[in-house]
């Protein structure tokens, strides 16, 4: 331990918040508890009017047609990809993103085609994209990563030129915009996770929205086991279905999801301008047009500048009081599930450099001002002591 680390709360001293804070916050509120104990007491367990209502509140609120509700942002990634491209197509995917976005890519029978990431943004770099074109590609799968819209002009531009279809993974940026329309305004189709932890969070839940009276029909069919009459199946399909109990919670907070955006705005200006006085760490970039709603507010370290890796920043942060997570500890290429793919294409340089750059500070509408500070405080602290 050097002199200049020894007052870090890692090495015994005293800590900035003596109490941790809390990463995120996933509390029901009672509107929440009422709205899904009426369900309970009503017996419409299934799919109903409370999903009906979500669907129809959620896709005015994003500017898409069409919304349909679904188990999850994973079944929701399944009932988009399958009417829009097929097995044996090669699909353009981002190797900086969560695994379900190419996994299920890889489910259809499809070749995930790994686009890398742009180092400010983070996010699909079409330029990267472009150049990966192949005879084959029939598809764009581009995730608005950490809740900030990918370069969408960029994206249908290609689109246009190649003849593509455009699928946005959306599961981390509900009420996002770009060029101040809804993300639920461009490509075939966006899809959405309710998840737990997610900007609107149901437990499990999740939709697809789409722009196209067809597609829509298509995607319901593939919801509910084709079925258009009872027991009367017009093609082979899946039971992806939302229940109501979940319908009602998403609907409850739905009421609240645009103040708790605003709040995650304005707590992200507050650390934007904490970082940029600190040599070293970046505060995440935003996409010209594009506003975020900060599902994950991800910083960059650059190790060259610390005496110490981000793994040890991060420990000293949580020793502090500030708790981070690493989203995510690897890039696609490097998952052993996709070991075939990256064997022949390899590792795009930007998304696997990220993997040791990025940690995520806490970041949710109940964040007080006093611990905003906290962390801001706690970034100053840890950063001053390991600078090179
Ligand atoms: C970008 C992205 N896509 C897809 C998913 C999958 O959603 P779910 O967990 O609801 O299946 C997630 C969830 O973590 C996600 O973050």
């Amino acid at each position: 331990m050097s002199g200049r680390t020894s007052h870090l709360a890692i090495n015994g001293g005293t800590p900035v918040s003596p109490t941790p804070i809390p990463f995120m916050h996933t509390a029901l509120a009672q509107a929440d508890i009422d709205a899904a104990t009426a369900v309970l007491k009503s017996g419409m367990l299934r799919a109903a009017t409370r999903c009906e209502e979500l669907e129809k509140r959620f896709a005015a609120m994003t500017g898409a047609r069409h919304m349909m509700t679904c188990a999850n942002g994973t079944c929701a990634l399944q009932l988009a990809y399958e009417p829009l491209f097929k097995a044996g197509d090669d699909v353009l995917v981002p190797a900086w993103s969560y695994i379900a976005t190419v996994s299920m890519v890889v489910a259809r029978g499809a070749n995930p085609i790994f686009v890398d990431a742009l180092p400010d943004t983070m996010q699909i770099d079409m330029a990267d994209a472009a150049r990966k074109v192949t005879p084959r590609t029939t598809a764009i799968a581009a995730t608005h990563l950490y809740g900030c819209p990918v370069d969408i002009d960029a994206v249908q531009a290609l689109a246009a030129q190649k003849g593509l279809k455009v699928i946005y993974d959306c599961a981390q940026a509900h009420l996002s915009t770009y060029k101040g329309k809804g993300v639920g305004a461009f490509g075939d189709a966006v899809t959405y996770s309710f998840y737990a932890t997610k900007n609107l969070g149901t437990g499990e839940g999740g939709a697809i929205s789409c722009n196209d009276d067809a597609l829509a029909r298509q995607i319901k069919l593939l919801r509910s086991h084709g079925e258009t009459d009872k027991y009367l199946h017009e093609q082979v399909g899946y039971n992806y279905r939302m229940n109501d109990i979940t319908g009602a919670i998403g609907l409850s907070k739905l009421d609240r999801l645009p103040a708790e955006t605003s709040s995650r705005r304005e707590i992200a200006r507050k650390f934007d301008a904490a970082i940029a006085k600190i040599p070293g760490l970046t505060a995440p970039a935003t996409t010209p047009g594009a506003e975020a709603v900060y599902h994950l507010y991800v910083v960059q370290l650059d190790p060259s500048r610390f005496s110490c890796t981000r793994d040890v920043f991060c420990e000293a942060l949580k020793a502090e009081g500030v708790p981070t997570a690493i989203h995510y500890p690897r890039s696609l290429t490097r998952q052993p599930a996709f070991a075939a793919q990256a064997a022949k294409q390899g590792h795009p340089p930007v998304a696997d450099g990220l993997s040791k750059r990025v940690f995520a500070l806490p970041m949710h509408h109940m964040l007080s001002p006093e611990q905003v500070s906290r962390i801001a405080e706690a970034l100053d602290k840890v950063a001053r002591a390991f600078r090179v």
